[in-house]
């Protein structure tokens, strides 16, 4: 059985022994890298620097409540806008490995400059144990790779921290609640963010219509989970794909995309089945995402795949 609290005292004085120098930490706002940086913040202090960078991916409100989270968790940070940098690079990219190493890879070169204007000697990172069993780290067959290990350039020279590494998402959560972290009752973000929600090219424009119909099904769930209506799901989000089709609009045809809404169960992230939503939620959803989005989403529908053989990003 899982034990946070002596997990969280034995990394503690694991880390303390370990980090002689200064250390930086990407705070995505995640479970994973709050919980990281919470934890190593409480064995090394101030000579801990969190970077959260502004790829322009993030979700509605993200940046905003992030940087006050970490301010109330009294980790020293920095926001760093690169969302012009972010959307340049990513110009007519649509395959979704090339996506994530070229996010991964900027992301290091970002961390590396702030690193350096701060004097870091150590990267920490809130890897967990699926990332890099399902990258290829393990017996198994690379599936993705995901954000924290695929993009990982081999000539970089800060030294890697990552004390979440033996750990399942569960327990990451048990760790986060010892911790007394709001966050960790929070659904997991995949590191690439929105980017991976967009089937096709990350333009300001469709990762803006993702962004929105990501807030509205995340709203519309929370509130009926609250009321009682339906569980909350494990994770729960849209996507969006780059195929248009034929609806009407009053009476003129229209011309729009597709928005998936998927919403999965899960323990651990490895295997997950699909949630039953109530119809009339999904419902809610759909008229709410096509009436914010007139012009531009025409049609709504509910993936009703588990994982395998489905993953749970569609990317
Ligand atoms: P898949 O899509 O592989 O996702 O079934 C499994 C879980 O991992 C999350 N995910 C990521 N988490 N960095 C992360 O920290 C990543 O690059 C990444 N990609 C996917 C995904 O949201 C799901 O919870």
């Amino acid at each position: 059985m899982f034990n946070a609290e002596k997990f969280i005292e034995q990394q503690i004085k694991k880390i303390k022994e370990d980090v002689k120098g200064k250390a930086i930490i990407a705070a995505s706002g995640g479970v994973d890298s709050t919980v990281c940086a919470a934890l190593v913040g409480k064995a090394i202090g101030d000579r801990l620097l969190a970077i959260y960078v502004d790829t322009g991916f993030m979700r509605k409100g993200e940046t905003e409540s992030v940087d006050s989270m970490l301010k109330r968790l009294g980790v020293s940070h920095r926001v760093v806008d690169a969302s012009d940098e972010y959307f340049d690079a990513l110009k007519g990219i649509i395959e979704p490995e090339t996506k994530r190493k070229i996010i991964g890879e900027k992301f290091i070169r970002i961390f590396e400059r702030e690193a350096k204007k701060f004097g870091a000697d150590y990267l920490v990172q809130g890897t967990i144990a699926p990332d890099w069993i399902e990258s290829g780290g393990g017996l198994r067959d690379t599936i993705k790779s995901h954000h924290n290990v695929g993009g990982l350039p081999k000539d970089m020279n800060l030294k890697l921290i990552e004390p979440l590494r033996d750990l399942y998402k569960d327990e990451v959560r048990k760790v986060g609640r010892a911790l007394k972290i709001e966050v960790a009752e929070k659904q997991p973000f995949p590191g690439p963010a929105l980017a991976i929600r967009v089937m096709g090219e990350p333009t300001r424009e469709s990762v803006a219509i993702v962004r929105e119909a990501c807030a509205i099904a995340e709203e519309e769930i929370e509130k009926a989970a609250a009321e009682g209506k339906m569980k909350l799901p494990w994770q729960y989000f849209a996507v969006l794909l780059p195929v248009k089709s034929v609806g009407v609009q009053g009476d003129i045809r229209a011309y729009g995309y597709t928005i998936a809404i998927r919403a999965v169960d899960s323990i651990d992230a490895m295997t997950a089945v699909y949630s039953k939503i109530p119809h009339d939620v999904l419902e809610k959803i759909s008229i709410r995402v096509t009436n914010k989005m007139k012009d531009k989403v025409n049609r709504v529908v509910y993936d009703i795949t588990h994982k395998p053989p489905a993953t749970i990003e569609w990317e």
